[in-house]
């Protein structure tokens, strides 16, 4: 996607180095990284300067061809395996950074050249599939519609063009008339920092609203079909996505709006049968307590928001049950929820 009229990709690799976009400066900076070694990748992953599932994916399988570039000959396979289990514990619950770690790995037991032509593939694949999301997305917009999302699943949260955004991009490309409702997605506003400023980047008409006001707006008919993104979808349907879109599901559909998830078949996670068994990751409180910003002299800060004595509770996902959600987008079709479909899709 464009930035400032320059082509970018969320991540990429250049010899032995990955660089990245780095999303906690956003929207005030645009800021290019370098991580030079596998541990600065995970760093990345770990901070959320790479964050959203299927960039973390790329990150993720860029990492794990650093590791196989930097692994002595004497001690190539213990390198990668202690690498691997680095990478996956920096964050536990988007799919696609073990679906992308997996593959880099089993290239990389062929040959250091096969592990990063892999993660070239990976990184690849990713914007291939947000595309096509976006292409079978839009076949449900419809001229007018109100769309409101959750988090950023944009093209920031992806390699490029996004998932729940690629489809909402596409109909504004195509003229359609549509305007976004984006959440806020506290404690790390993802929805209010960089889904608004992917938005704002693409002229797409908006306005950032309350994590809390998303029921009411449902219940006047000002949302007329609502799309998230996913962070792991379990083999009957359940779906991890930020926090707060279980409750957003629940309101669509009590107000009968359609509630559809958009994600990429890495995404998918056969071996985990339903959404109890989705790991999910709870993150430091600081992140609840305090909020970044910028002052009126333009100077990043950061500020307490909440009562010096209290602590708070920071789950970063939660599941929304296969029952809430309307349809999966993937880059295959749009398909139900439903265990035998999603078998047959992954078939
Ligand atoms: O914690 P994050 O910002 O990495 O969250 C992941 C997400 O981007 C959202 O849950 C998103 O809606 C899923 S699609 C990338």
């Amino acid at each position: 996607m464009k930035v400032n009229n320059i082509d970018y990709r969320t991540v990429w690799m250049n010899g032995t180095s990955v660089f990245f976009i780095e999303q906690n400066l956003l929207p005030f900076q645009f800021s290019i990284q370098e991580a030079k070694f596998c541990s600065e990748s995970c760093n990345a992953i770990r901070t959320m300067m790479v964050r959203g599932a299927g960039a973390i994916g790329a990150i993720a399988g860029f990492a794990m061809a650093q590791a196989a570039l930097e692994a002595p000959e004497n001690e190539y396979l213990i390198f990668l395996q202690n690498a691997k289990a680095a990478i996956e514990a920096t964050r536990p619950t988007a799919r696609n950074l073990f679906h992308a770690v997996e593959k880099v790995f089993a290239a990389a037991l062929i040959s250091r050249a096969a592990a990063v032509s892999a993660a070239q593939q990976v990184a690849d694949r990713d914007a291939a599939d947000s595309r096509a999301i976006g292409e079978f997305g839009n076949e449900l917009i419809r001229e007018g519609m109100n769309i409101e999302t959750h988090c950023n699943a944009g093209w920031l949260a992806f390699v490029d063009f996004g998932t729940a955004l690629s489809p909402v991009y596409l109909a504004h490309q195509q003229g359609k008339k549509i305007f976004v409702y984006a959440d806020e997605t506290r404690p790390r506003s993802q929805g209010a920092r960089l889904t608004a400023w992917e938005l704002n980047q693409a002229g797409v008409p908006h306005t950032i609203i309350p994590d809390n006001a998303g029921a009411w707006l449902m219940s006047l008919g000002k949302i007329d079909m609502m799309i998230v993104g996913a962070d792991r979808i379990a083999a009957n349907g359940d779906t991890a996505n930020k926090i707060g879109t279980l409750e957003k599901a629940i309101a669509a559909k009590e107000y009968g709006i359609p509630f559809y998830v958009a994600a990429p078949t890495s995404t998918f996670d056969l071996a985990c049968p339903d959404g109890r068994h989705i790991p999910i990751e709870e993150r430091s409180e600081d992140e609840v307590l305090y909020q970044d910003g910028i002052t009126s002299e333009g100077r990043l800060a950061r500020v307490l928001v909440c009562s010096p004595e209290s602590s708070a509770l920071n789950p970063a996902f939660d599941v929304t049950p296969a029952k809430f959600i309307t349809g999966i987008i993937t880059e295959k079709g749009i398909i139900k929820p439903s265990r035998k479909m999603i078998q047959q899709l992954l078939t």
